[in-house]
């Protein structure tokens, strides 16, 4: 099993869904390579955003190792499920797919949590310390969900 976490521009929610999803699955010996991107180009190469490296600190996620990089077309190929953190950035995917295998990988992070809800994990970029630590919140529940259906042999 192979999941890629997107967002818009991989510095604040998608590396913190990556990094929480990889320790919990490395926790649990799970067969699961775990990656994210970002559909902008605006900060390759860069760490996640310091608040969200510090929020993740708190609660003992590090991700201070990660780096920036943009979704590209071959990662349809190089993972089974592809999770957006919002509509946007689905869209945005979407529009890269080359066929219905490539379309039929993404889907909305919280649809895992709350089925058919259409939520976003909310851009934390132009807000508070508060929205990193809620976005952490979220993404905490959200990869608890992913978890337990990667278990229960759900998540196919
Ligand atoms: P992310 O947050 O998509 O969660 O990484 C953002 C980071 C940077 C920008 C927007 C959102 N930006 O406009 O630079």
């Amino acid at each position: 099993m192979r999941i890629l976490m997107v967002c818009l521009g991989n510095i604040c929610r998608s590396p913190m869904a990556d990094g929480h999803l990889r320790k919990k699955v490395n926790d649990l010996k799970l067969a699961v390579i775990v990656d994210s991107a970002g559909t902008a180009n605006y900060h390759v190469g860069e760490a996640p955003d310091k608040r969200m490296i510090a929020t993740g600190a708190k609660f003992g996620t590090p991700i201070d190792e990660l780096r920036a990089r943009q979704f590209k077309v071959v990662d349809f190929d190089n993972f089974d499920l592809i999770y957006c953190m919002d509509s946007s950035n689905l869209s945005n995917v979407l529009s890269l797919a080359r066929n219905e295998a490539d379309c039929q990988k993404v889907r909305l992070l919280l649809n895992e949590l709350e089925p058919n809800s259409n939520a976003a994990v909310p851009d934390p970029y132009y807000g508070t310390m508060q929205d990193f630590e809620y976005v952490y919140q979220l993404l905490d529940k959200a990869t608890d969900c992913v978890i337990e259906k990667i278990k229960n042999g759900k998540i196919r």
